[in-house]
């Protein structure tokens, strides 16, 4: 196992009708700016319940994030804050959401060009204070540091992080998720196991805590995501909390402590949501089973470890071992409705050099966690995603 240092600050409220409590997690004298997206939450009750429990808290809004948050839009949020002097965020939706809100926190106490907290990875040591209330169970952001953010002018789509961004607390009511259409609740599923193969399917050092987690969390995607996706209208409780802790648990720190980490299939995947507006989820869906194919030099001791406890692939050759391991991870993806080829979304082997020149223009040249996925590997990759 590998050295490493574990904190995540955290604090979870789980379970249903739960968002009343973040009126105790939030000071009576903080200003507070709630922030949402194109507004699902005032359909589904989310937004009332949230304004309900903070009746005494002086309450601003900013709504219209987007999906793929742009820092043109949020950039307007920044001003509002400086201008109003806010004390505290509360991101109300998705990923989306959370994510822009981060970026919120560490530009409104940034001083210079904020878009540099992401092309330039600029340092900073203050961001306000925010909290959360989940909407999606997907992209983890509502207990990590981390967040990606969309520069629409130059169709760039770039992550930053710092523990400073974690939000305070974060409220999960599976209850909430009632509502999510069909392609949202696919998109969770899915981008939660990509979490989980990032930091599993590397190469081994002994950490056996972290590959049972992690072997555990894709068992539980596997067995819980299409019984989501079998009854929406009379949705399961237990299915969709057992849905969202695992998504929350795929990208808190904890899986990927002490191990490698790979994240290649993630870089590549925000240069085709940049250019072709593909969603997240989806684009990693495309990349990740050609990642697995081409390093499977690399990866072969971790692919027959997940052939073996995660598909149940026991019998044949190694190389037949791992050729069912990435048609399964394949299959799983297009059973819960999420296609797996550049095809399926139009992109054609002519775009693949703009996708691959923007990988260069971010410095994605040496991905991967033997920083070996050079824009030659990249193209190899995409070619054998059309
Ligand atoms: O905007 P509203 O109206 O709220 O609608 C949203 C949006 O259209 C809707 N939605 C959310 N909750 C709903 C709902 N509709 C009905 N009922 C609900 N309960 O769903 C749509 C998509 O929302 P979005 O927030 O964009 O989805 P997701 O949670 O998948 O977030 C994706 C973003 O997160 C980033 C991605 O790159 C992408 O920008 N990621 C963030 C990570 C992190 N911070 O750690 C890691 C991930 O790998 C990922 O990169
Ligand atoms: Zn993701």
């Amino acid at each position: 196992m590998l050295n490493f240092e574990f904190k995540n600050p955290t604090k979870i409220i789980f379970g249903k009708g739960e968002i009343s409590k973040i009126a105790a997690e939030i000071p009576k004298d903080q200003k507070i700016l709630i922030t949402y997206g194109g507004g699902s939450i005032k359909k589904n009750g989310v937004y009332e319940q949230v304004m309900q429990a903070l009746q005494g808290h002086e309450v601003l809004e900013f709504s219209g994030i987007e999906p793929n948050p742009t820092f043109e839009t949020l950039s307007k949020a920044v001003t509002l804050v400086q201008k109003e002097n806010v004390d505290f965020l509360l991101a109300v939706g998705g990923g989306s959401v959370l994510d822009g809100t981060k970026f919120i926190a560490a530009a409104a106490c940034f001083e210079g060009d904020s878009w540099d907290l992401l092309a330039k990875q600029a340092p900073f040591e203050k961001a306000l204070p925010l909290g959360a209330v989940l909407t999606l169970p997907a992209t983890g952001s509502e207990s990590n540091g981390g967040s990606v953010i969309t520069k629409k002018a130059t169709q760039t789509k770039l992550p930053f992080g710092s523990p400073l961004l974690f939000p305070q607390f974060s409220v999960l009511d599976p209850t909430v998720t009632y509502s999510l259409p069909e392609q949202q609740i696919s998109n969770g599923i899915v981008d939660a196991f990509v979490h989980v193969v990032e930091q599993y399917l590397t190469y081994p050092v002994n950490a056996s805590i972290q590959d049972r987690f992690a072997e555990g969390l894709l068992l539980t995607l596997i067995e819980e995501g299409p019984k989501a996706l079998e009854n929406q209208e009379e949705p399961n409780y237990e299915v969709r909390a057992n849905l969202m802790w695992a998504a929350t648990m795929a990208l808190n720190g904890l899986i990927g402590k002490g191990v490698p980490q790979d994240w290649a299939t993630h870089m590549i995947g925000h240069e085709l949501t940049a250019l072709h507006g593909i969603d997240h989820a989806r684009s990693i869906a495309i990349i990740l089973p050609n990642m697995m194919q081409v390093r499977r030099t690399q990866k072969r001791a971790k692919l027959l470890q997940y052939a073996e406890r995660v598909w149940n692939i026991t019998t044949g050759d190694e190389e037949a071992i791992i050729d069912q391991a990435i048609q399964k991870t394949r299959e799983f993806f297009e059973s819960v409705g999420v296609p797996t080829r550049l095809g399926d979304y139009g992109v054609k082997e002519q775009d693949i050099p703009a996708i691959i020149e923007q990988l260069t223009n971010h410095r994605m040249v040496k991905l991967g966690e033997q920083r070996e996925v050079t824009p030659e590997v990249s193209r190899q990759i995409l070619e054998l995603s059309l």
